[in-house]
């Protein structure tokens, strides 16, 4: 089988994925009519015309701006319903999936508004083609951990819709360090922990994320491999990094493509995974990720086979699902 054909036939998940981030122009312009929002476009070529990002802030800046036409429930569920079927088309068995509470509830939308509507689009996927999702809540690092204490009480009634808590927005300046009670206290309740660190942030965020936030997943992390006793680090303890590169080059964090060090990173041994981090913003969903890194990084198929192998191995599925997919895998390999 070609490599092409293999990107888009194998069972993949994906966990580096803000929902909001998955707005589409062309939904954007919608929902801005609907609830008679003023946006700063005329047309939905100009929004797609806007998305030219110099650094992390230049994109949180559109993001969340973006964000304020999604008013009411059908808005949350059309807006997971539309990623949901983009990751039937490429394959994306299952999915684990950030969304930003404070970027609403600061509007006045409540959980009571977003929660039922992505668990309405969730419920449709699993009823109607098997879809596995869990979900993601994170938390904004530009605002005061008190905010973030703030939102997990207010999820409580949520609790069971939630896998994982997450640590987003402006790294530079808002260190994991800041967020250590809000974490303790998650983990407390049983969630999983991730955190962005080292996509902008330097490695001393990640270190950070590891001893004080106790987190199972890097979200980024690709300026680990600027200090040598980090990747050792990660490599003992097989610590996964959710890597996002259409994300990394659109926000500048490498140049080009070719310059990315994910291939690098996997023939080091560390567990790196693919993910679309905001697609609609970056220009591709997971497949396309995937269809970058064969282009311009050479990609072979034992990296990728590798690359969806680890996208199983660092989800919060339970094992015995994991080790099924990893065996279907192996089968449609050596097909
Ligand atoms: N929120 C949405 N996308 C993000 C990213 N790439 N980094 C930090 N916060 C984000
Ligand atoms: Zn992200």
């Amino acid at each position: 089988m070609s490599l092409i054909k293999l990107i888009e036939t194998l069972p993949k998940t994906e966990l580096h994925l803000h929902i909001e981030g998955s707005l589409e122009p062309s939904m954007m312009w919608e929902l801005a009519s609907k609830h008679g929002v003023t946006l700063p476009y005329d047309s939905v070529e100009a929004i797609e015309a806007a998305y030219q990002f110099d650094d992390l802030q230049s994109f949180l800046d559109l993001y969340y701006q973006g964000a304020d036409v999604l008013r009411d429930e059908d808005d949350f569920y059309l807006l997971m319903m539309a990623y949901l079927q983009r990751c039937r088309i490429d394959n994306v068995v299952h999915a684990e999936i950030m969304f930003d509470p404070q970027t609403h509830t600061s509007r006045g939308v409540g959980f009571d508004v977003f929660m039922p509507g992505f668990n309405r689009a969730i419920t449709e996927a699993k009823q109607q083609w098997g879809m596995s999702v869990y979900l993601i809540m994170s938390f904004l690092r530009h605002l005061p951990e008190k905010d973030a204490i703030d939102t997990l009480n207010q999820a409580r009634e949520y609790y069971p819709m939630i896998k994982a808590v997450g640590l987003d927005s402006s790294e530079l300046g808002n260190p994991p360090e800041n967020f250590v009670k809000v974490f303790a206290a998650s983990r407390a309740l049983g969630f999983k922990c991730v955190a962005h660190a080292g996509e902008e942030g330097p490695p001393e965020y990640i270190w950070q994320a590891l001893d004080l936030l106790h987190v199972d997943r890097i979200d980024h992390g690709v300026r680990s491999s600027e200090d040598a006793v980090l990747m050792q680090r990660l490599k003992d303890e097989g610590m996964p990094l959710t890597v996002c590169p259409q994300s990394n080059i659109k926000l500048c964090v490498f140049d080009h493509m070719k310059d990315h060090n994910i291939l690098e990173l996997l023939d080091d041994d560390v567990c790196v995974t693919v993910n679309a981090d905001d697609p609609s913003y970056f220009g591709g969903y997971l497949n396309d990720n995937y269809r970058a890194l064969m282009t311009h990084l050479a990609m072979n198929e034992a990296q990728l086979v590798r690359l969806v192998k680890n996208s199983f191995v660092a989800s919060f599925l339970p094992a015995d699902e994991k080790n099924r997919w990893l065996r279907e895998i192996d089968k449609l390999v050596g097909m």
